[in-house]
């Protein structure tokens, strides 16, 4: 029996020499992973920005040709660009006050549902104060959003074309 013991001992020192080795390699794969996940490339705050600005502004030349498909859409981009900065940005302590932008975008909705221009023009006049008021908490007052008044986006038409 003692025999036995002593002949399956090489085995034992072999099967933890071999576990050793798989957690090595383990652990040197979970390092260069983190590594790849830290240089990874995320949008930082102001590439979000930018996205709702374009957003902002498409928003209001649907409206304003009462191209309600159109409005909503970009309501929808506006929404998942705040989703994507609370999930993206969320160790920013600016994220925090993302959520003053929400009201007016649930009552442009609203009025995108009841097709109310008037609702819009109010509801649109709300969220470009509720952008600035945001950057004046922020101390970044000197970004000032207006209504726009010519898209700068001439490649593409905002008045509703072949729709039922
Ligand atoms: C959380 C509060 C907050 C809200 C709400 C907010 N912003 Fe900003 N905005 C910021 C911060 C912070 C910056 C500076 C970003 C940076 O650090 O680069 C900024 C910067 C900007 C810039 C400058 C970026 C550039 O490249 O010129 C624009 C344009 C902008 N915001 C547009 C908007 C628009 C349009 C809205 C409303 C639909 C809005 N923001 C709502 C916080 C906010």
């Amino acid at each position: 029996m003692r025999q036995l013991y002593l002949s399956l001992l090489p085995l034992l020192f072999f099967s933890c020499h071999q576990q050793n080795t798989n957690t090595k390699a383990l652990q040197t794969r979970i390092d260069s992973l983190e590594t790849k996940l830290a240089e990874t490339y995320k949008p930082g705050f102001g590439d979000f920005m930018g996205i709702l600005q374009t957003h902002h502004s498409k928003l209001w030349f649907a409206g304003q040709y009462e191209n309600w498909k159109l409005a909503d859409f970009e309501v929808h981009e506006l929404m998942e660009t705040i989703q994507d900065i609370q999930k993206f940005q969320s160790d920013r302590t600016e994220t925090a006050l993302l959520s003053m932008i929400i009201p007016p975008l649930d009552s442009i909705s609203a009025a995108i549902q009841q097709k109310n221009a008037a609702l819009f023009k109010t509801s649109y006049t709300s969220l470009t104060q509720a952008c600035n008021t945001c950057h004046q908490a922020v101390e970044m007052e000197f970004n000032v959003v207006t209504i726009p008044e010519i898209s700068p986006f001439t490649n593409q038409d905002f008045q509703v074309i072949n729709q039922k």
